[in-house]
Order: C-alpha cells, then sequence, then structure tokens
C-alpha cells in the first residue's frame, strides 16, 4: 500500500459489503480483475478447482474479511483474512488500533533459506562420514544449485550445509542443504534440490538412502516481531499486568501455551489462507518451533514495561508471494494486491504482527472480562444465520440473514450487538 493510504477505515463495520467494497476500490490498492472478482463475491470457478486438486466435485467456500488499523514497520496494511471464526477480525482490528497508538508492529525476516533433508541409515562410522560430507560441501551445493538453475539466476540457490548424525549406533544420519528460495515458499524447489544431491551424498557416505525432503522446520527462515501498546490503550494497568500475568502462564504451563499458541495462530492461519498460503507447513514448523526448548513454549510473550507492554513473537514463517496458488487463485492474486508486501520476508512479517495482534486481542479479553461475552454476541448471529433462511438483501447487503419466525425482535437487537460488540473489538 502507498505511503498515504490508511489502513484506518472509518465505521468500515457498519456498512454494506457493497460499500466496503467501494471504500477498498477508492484505495487503488486492486486492478480490474481482483475488483471483478470480489464485486462477484469471490469464490473459485470449479474449473479452476479442478486443475488445483484431484477429485474435485465443487468448491468450499469461507467468509473473507479485511483487518484493519494495522502498522507494520511504518506501512499501513490492510489484511486480508479467511476465517469461519467470529471475532478473529475485528479481535485483531481492535489489537491493531491499540498498537498503532504506539507506533505500531515492526519486525523483520530472515532470508528465505529453506532447509532440504537427505536420511541416510546403515552408514558405516557415521561420525566419519558426516566429515567426509562436510568436506565435500562445495559440489554438494553445486549439485543441488545445478537442480534449480532458474532459482540460481535469479539470485537464490544453496548457500549451506550441515551434517547431523541421529545415531552413530544405526549409522543414521542426516545432511540438510540450505536454500534460498526468493520470494516463493519454496517447498518444490527444496524437494527437488534434496533429491538431486541424494546419490551423490549417498555416494560418499555408504548406507542406505532414505527420505529425500524439505523440514516444515524452517529455523534459518524465521520472522520475528514487536509491538508495544499502553496502559490506556488497553484499558488500564490492571488489564495490562494481567496480560502480563496471562504470558507468564503460557510460559510455565505447555497446556495453557497450546491455547495461547492457537490464538496466536488464529489471526496468522486465517490471513494466510486469504493469501493463499501453506497454512499447514505453517502450523507444523510454528509448533515444532515452540517445541524445541525440549518443552512446549508460547510463540509470544508479553513483558510489563513503564506505562504498558511489550510484546514479542518469533517463530518459523515460510511464506511466498510467488507460486503455488498465487498463479491460479484470483482471490489470492486480490488477497495479495491488498497486502502489498512486496517480498515474501515483507508478507511474513505481516502475517506474524497479524498473529501477535490476535494474541493480544485474546490475553486483552481474558485478562478483563474473558472472552464468551464478546464471543457469544456474534456467536449469536451465526446460529441466527444457521436457523434462518438467507434473504436476499441479507447476501446482497452483507447483512446477516432473516431471523426464524418470531424471533425478530430478539434477533435484531442482537444483531445490534453484534455489531456494537464488532466496534468495539475492530474499533474501525
Ligand atoms: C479462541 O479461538 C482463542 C483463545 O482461546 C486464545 C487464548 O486463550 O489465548 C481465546
Amino acid at each position: 500500500m502507498s505511503q498515504n493510504v490508511s489502513s484506518r477505515i472509518s465505521g468500515f463495520y457498519k456498512r454494506c459489503l457493497e460499500d466496503r467494497l467501494r471504500a477498498i476500490e477508492a484505495l487503488g490498492l486492486l486492478d480490474e480483475d481482483a475488483l471483478a472478482h470480489l464485486a462477484s463475491g469471490g469464490g473459485l470457478p470449479t474449473a479452476v478447482a479442478d486443475r488445483m486438486c484431484e477429485n474435485v466435485i465443487a468448491t468450499h467456500a469461507l467468509p473473507l474479511g479485511l483487518a484493519l488499523n494495522f502498522r507494520v514497520n511504518q506501512r499501513d496494511v490492510l489484511v486480508p483474512m479467511a476465517v469461519e471464526e467470529p471475532s478473529v477480525i475485528a479481535a485483531a482490528s481492535n489489537a491493531a488500533r491499540m498498537v498503532r497508538l504506539s507506533g505500531g508492529f515492526s519486525g523483520e525476516a530472515d532470508p528465505p533459506i529453506m532447509t532440504a533433508q537427505v536420511q541416510l541409515d546403515d552408514v558405516p562410522d557415521a561420525e566419519e562420514a558426516a566429515a567426509r560430507l562436510t568436506e565435500a560441501r562445495e559440489s554438494l551445493l553445486a549439485a543441488g544449485d545445478a537442480a534449480i538453475p532458474r532459482m540460481v539466476a535469479r539470485g537464490g540457490g544453496c548457500r549451506d550445509l550441515e551434517v547431523r548424525v541421529l545415531s552413530a549406533e544405526l549409522g543414521v544420519l542426516v545432511v540438510h542443504l540450505y536454500v534460498e528460495v526468493g520470494d516463493a515458499m519454496g517447498a518444490n524447489l527444496v524437494d527437488t534440490v534434496a533429491e538431486a544431491v541424494a546419490p551423490l551424498v549417498q555416494r560418499i557416505a555408504g548406507g542406505t538412502l532414505g527420505l529425500r525432503i524439505l523440514s516444515n522446520l524452517t529455523v534459518r527462515r524465521l520472522v520475528r516481531v514487536t509491538a508495544t501498546v499502553g496502559d490506556d490503550a488497553l484499558g488500564g494497568a490492571d488489564v495490562a499486568s494481567g496480560i502480563a500475568r496471562a504470558s507468564r502462564f503460557a510460559e510455565l504451563d505447555p497446556y495453557r501455551a497450546a491455547t495461547h499458541n492457537k490464538g496466536f495462530m488464529n489471526g496468522l492461519d486465517a490471513a494466510a489462507v486469504a493469501l493463499g498460503q501453506d497454512f499447514r507447513a505453517i502450523e507444523a514448523g510454528a509448533h515444532a518451533y515452540a517445541s524445541m526448548s525440549g518443552r512446549y513454549r508460547p510463540l509470544s510473550t508479553w513483558e510489563r514495561v513503564p506505562g504498558g507492554l511489550v510484546g514479542r513473537a518469533e517463530l518459523p514463517l515460510a511464506v511466498g508471494t510467488v507460486g503455488g496458488s498465487t498463479e491460479v487463485h484470483a482471490g489470492v492474486r486480490a488477497a495479495l494486491q491488498l497486502v502489498g508486501a512486496k517480498s515474501a520476508r515483507e508478507l511474513a512479517v505481516v502475517l506474524a504482527s497479524v498473529g501477535l495482534a490476535s494474541n493480544l486481542a485474546a490475553l486483552r479479553a481474558l485478562a478483563s472480562e474473558g472472552i464468551q461475552r464478546g464471543h457469544m454476541r456474534l456467536h449469536e448471529r451465526k446460529r441466527a444465520l444457521a436457523a434462518g433462511p438467507a434473504s436476499g438483501s441479507g447476501a446482497a447487503g452483507g447483512e446477516a440473514a432473516a431471523p426464524p419466525s418470531g424471533e425478530g425482535k430478539r434477533f435484531a437487537s442482537e444483531r445490534g450487538e453484534g455489531h456494537r460488540a464488532a466496534q468495539a473489538e475492530g474499533g474501525t
């Protein structure tokens, strides 16, 4: 997004769906195809779906919303999110609004280095074989590069090699090749490298060749984000202290850390889905990283500082702005235009910021009134939708469906509540 476009759009939640789209159109972020795609209600033609995976019988839709108020590394960012859970988008928007009062999120991502693994079993004298493989580093990197010439021409390629003896007794060792993959997520490239170098690895080390595949624990592709938020924005010093205590709880207890991390991934996954990212890979990497110390830990922490809190998150994040469904899915292309990230690294920082915002929103609610009040108001909208037939104007206007007969008055007031909850949480 250009520097003079704001991610704060006043009263966005109150507008009908067409007006929201008009407001987005006015920002000038979307090309004609993307606008037409969104105006048509989004979705995926079955002919395209049929080319994306196998045995297609239909498509499966999710609501696509926009999280507002995000400012990341001094740039305002609109964050598309695809998610079925009520309150995720409103909560992230609300937390982003609080954080932007202190300047927004800042962060950085490592260069896009993925890990290829080549497994060997039954290697005679595994330690000695590991030393030989390390000595052959340059020829192994060259063999990897030879398999991905176009990536090498674009400035990527094999950067490093590591040999890990997993069991000297059983002769099990694994070779890691670290591959720079540009703005792609990189899974295919890395798998290509793993398969290409494997015969040479085996010739050097002996033993029986095993798997040749990427690792989703992309420890050389980490992203780190931080945010400051003031006591006033949070609703007082007691709430801030409550959030810091909740964070410490997650650091001390893996049972709590799992739920803490779920709240973090609520926002990150929703944005990742909208942006066509491999969210299974992201999830696998995040939770493996959370366990790397030997105990499952929170991906983010909140620390009390004078007048507020500092939040920090660090996790592996393999995302791409090219390749995969970015090539074929019109909704993904529209989402990428909205978010406006110029590189995979920039996208990773935005996604981690969304995670930190979701986490903050959840902890703030839990440390104050609890999440059920706001959640249940929004769930009620969904329940009413399930009970009643969708009205034409509802579909067109983006409002909830007609209430079940006899429940009109109650439904109408709950719908108002839902909007108030969204306003309170979304702060748009
Ligand atoms: C619900 O989707 C997510 C939370 O449980 C996260 C948390 O407890 O931190 C509210």
